[in-house]
């Protein structure tokens, strides 16, 4: 899988309600490994301060680059700061009201404007209750305008027990716009264990919070440079055992015609061109080299994270059959390059906590509470 390292968000904090939210996307962000770049309004330092214990020397310690909220001749200002997209959160009706009317008064919202301009996402954490018609009739004309309005709101169904996990909750939904799958890696109890999105692990959670673990990103690599192996296809085929899904029956053969297919024509296309960008091109600038090998890397992972999305939606429900994760990854992997080494996938199996046949299923397809993995 293509990594994180190359890739930046910017981070807005306004004056809502609300500041422990863009708080926490910075801890999020510093986790999973993408420079953030932070813009705090003046009002947002006031809610700051009246709603958390984080000193502003606090808030930018967590953040990759600080500006200040004046600068509007800052990198962040210009199209030509390549980012991931721009998240602001919370989001103050000021705030939006002045990214709509594109009369940007401050960094915070020209780099909001840049960011639409480049067509690139902008989530807008929207805090304020109720709602007049001027405030709603704004962000419809926003929305048009194609940023998300994604209001911080609560999930009950996902039983948060403190307010914190409350807030995580949805600061993983509003990353996850981004691609970026948080509340996957984020160990509750430090057990290593995924949240559980909408009661279910999705084999791209798996994915992610298995990569994530020491280790793994090297195994992987030689798993698939060495060994030609497709790496998404080991990990969804030991994701579908840790669901205790069946591997043969429905959906096998669509799933073989996927990945042949996407990898030949999106993943491996993508990987060679990010690779052959890690070398000199003079004269082309090495900023714009790297600039565009990110763009690439993300483009990689959203490819990836396609087909992992497909083979999880054409795999069988949870069957209960007795599977051994090892064999299951042995026998897959004979099916496509060459046979991969035994110690890359034991090493795999046991990063992922299913080694062993299972002699009974882990957990049925109702019971939302069980951990997913590890
Ligand atoms: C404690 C506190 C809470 C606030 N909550 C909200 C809110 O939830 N939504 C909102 O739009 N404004 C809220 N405001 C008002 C904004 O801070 C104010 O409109 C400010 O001018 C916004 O500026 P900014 O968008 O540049 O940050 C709050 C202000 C304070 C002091």
């Amino acid at each position: 899988m293509a990594g994180n390292q190359a890739r930046r968000l910017v981070v807005g904090i306004s004056g809502a309600s609300g500041a422990i939210y863009g708080v926490r996307i910075l801890d999020a962000c510093r986790e999973l490994g993408i420079e953030s770049h932070l813009i705090v309004s003046r009002a947002a330092a006031l809610t700051l301060r009246e709603e958390t214990a984080v000193s502003p020397s606090d808030l930018a310690a967590r953040a990759s680059v600080t500006y200040k909220i004046g600068d509007v001749g800052a990198a962040v200002a210009s199209g030509s700061f390549p980012a991931l997209g721009m998240i602001i959160a919370p989001c103050s009706v000021r705030t939006f009201s002045e990214i709509a009317s594109g009369v940007t008064t401050s960094l915070l919202t020209r780099a909001a404007d840049v960011t639409l301009k480049e067509r690139r996402p902008l989530v807008l954490m929207v805090r304020e209750t109720p709602l007049h018609l001027g405030h709603l009739r704004t962000l419809v004309q926003l929305a048009e305008m194609g940023a998300v309005i994604a209001p911080p709101v609560p999930a009950f169904y996902a039983k948060p027990a403190s307010l914190e996990e409350m807030v995580d909750q949805s600061v993983g939904r509003a990353l996850d716009l981004f691609g970026l799958a948080w509340s996957a890696v984020r160990p509750v109890g430090g057990g290593g264990v995924p949240f559980r999105r909408g009661g279910r692990v999705t084999a791209w959670d798996f994915a992610v919070a298995l990569y994530a673990r020491p280790g793994v990103e090297a195994v992987c690599l030689r798993l698939q440079d060495v060994d030609g192996q497709c790496v998404p296809l080991l990990l969804w085929r030991l994701w579908s055992v840790r669901e205790d899904r069946k591997r043969r029956g429905r959906g096998c053969q669509a799933r073989g015609r996927v990945r042949a297919t996407w990898e030949r024509s999106a993943i491996a296309p993508l990987r060679q061109v990010r690779r052959r960008l890690k070398a000199p091109f003079p004269p082309v600038a090495a900023v714009a080299r790297a600039a565009l090998r990110g763009e690439v890397a993300a483009a990689e992972l959203a490819a990836e994270r396609a087909l992992l999305d497909a083979l999880d939606a054409l795999t069988p429900e949870p069957g209960g059959a007795l599977l051994d994760a090892l064999a299951a990854l042995r026998a897959l992997g004979a099916l496509w390059g060459r046979a991969p080494s035994e110690e890359g996938l034991g090493r795999l199996v046991m990063a992922a906590g299913v080694e062993g046949p299972l002699a009974e299923p882990r957990r049925s397809a109702t019971n939302h509470d069980a951990p997913a993995c590890g």
